[in-house]
């Protein structure tokens, strides 16, 4: 068995703008081990969508390793193997989902299984019985635009999770969500990682911390900090004294100004 699901090994990207090269990552490592929920936090440029791309197997890092599942992902396979390796390994959930438009709920849940090859009636029941997990199986037989942003994330989650993936890899995915589907989306994730699927989450909301066992937060593409169990407690009680100054505003507070 493999405990350790993913190594990120001094991974450095560097785009070229112009004629200006741009260092985006600068050296980032950091491991991911079975059962884990790791965020990622940074602010806005700080270089976590690109550090996901890589962990994902779209962006070749300009230098460094990644493994996954012990297999390294850019020394010896080519976009393909990498497309086949990431469509059973990894599920993924962006900030806006991308739908098919001409197909139901219960269609788009189960088309990663149906590329996978696996039949119809057993994609359909697999995907009827994880809508049915995520309390979202009445809208099975709706077009995904029919349903509200916060019903549609859940419904992009149990794309997600359909080919039972060994880690749930996610770019900001209460992005466009207001405060309460926000929580129930994290909630959500929140129990398939304590029954046992890895969980890596990108964000800039420092209010998620609270559901990590490690975090890590990124700046100008280095990370300047590692949080674990204790460390994530302090973190959390330190932004609450600060928000106690009027220093940090709370998401909560923030809304119900509004
Ligand atoms: N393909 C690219 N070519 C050039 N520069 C890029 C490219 N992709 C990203 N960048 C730059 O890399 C930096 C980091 O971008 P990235 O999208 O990774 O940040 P982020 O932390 O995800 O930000 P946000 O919170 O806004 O999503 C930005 O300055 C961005 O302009
Ligand atoms: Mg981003």
């Amino acid at each position: 068995m493999v405990d350790t699901v993913m190594t990120v090994d001094t991974i450095t990207k560097t785009f070229r703008v112009g004629t200006q090269d741009v260092q985006v990552l600068k050296g980032i490592s950091f491991t991911v081990e079975k059962g884990d929920f790791m965020v990622i936090f940074g602010a806005s440029g700080s270089g976590k969508s690109t550090l996901l791309h890589t962990l994902l197997g779209l962006e070749m890092p300009t230098s460094g390793n990644i493994h996954l599942l012990e297999k390294n992902m850019y020394d010896g396979l080519n976009d393909d193997d990498r497309s086949e390796f990431r469509k059973k390994h990894i599920g993924m959930v962006y900030q806006q989902p991308n739908w098919i438009k001409a197909l139901k709920v219960i269609e788009n849940v189960t088309f990663p299984l149906l590329l996978l090859g696996t039949d119809k009636n057993e994609s359909f029941e697999r995907g009827l019985k994880l809508l049915d997990s995520l309390g979202m199986v009445k809208w099975a037989h709706y077009y995904p635009t029919e349903l509200s942003s916060g019903q549609q994330q859940k419904i992009a989650l149990a794309r997600a999770l359909v080919t039972n993936p060994d880690v749930i890899i996610a770019d900001e995915p209460t992005g466009n969500l207001d405060f309460t589907s926000g929580e129930e989306l994290m909630q959500l994730l929140k129990d398939i990682n304590q029954q046992g699927k890895t969980v890596i989450m990108v964000t800039h909301d420092l209010e998620y911390i609270r559901f990590a066992k490690d975090a890590i937060q990124i700046r100008d593409g280095q990370i300047i900090a590692k949080y674990a169990d204790k460390e994530i407690a302090q973190l959390l009680k330190s932004i609450d004294s600060k928000r106690g100054d009027g220093d940090v505003p709370s998401e909560k507070n923030k809304k119900k100004e509004k």
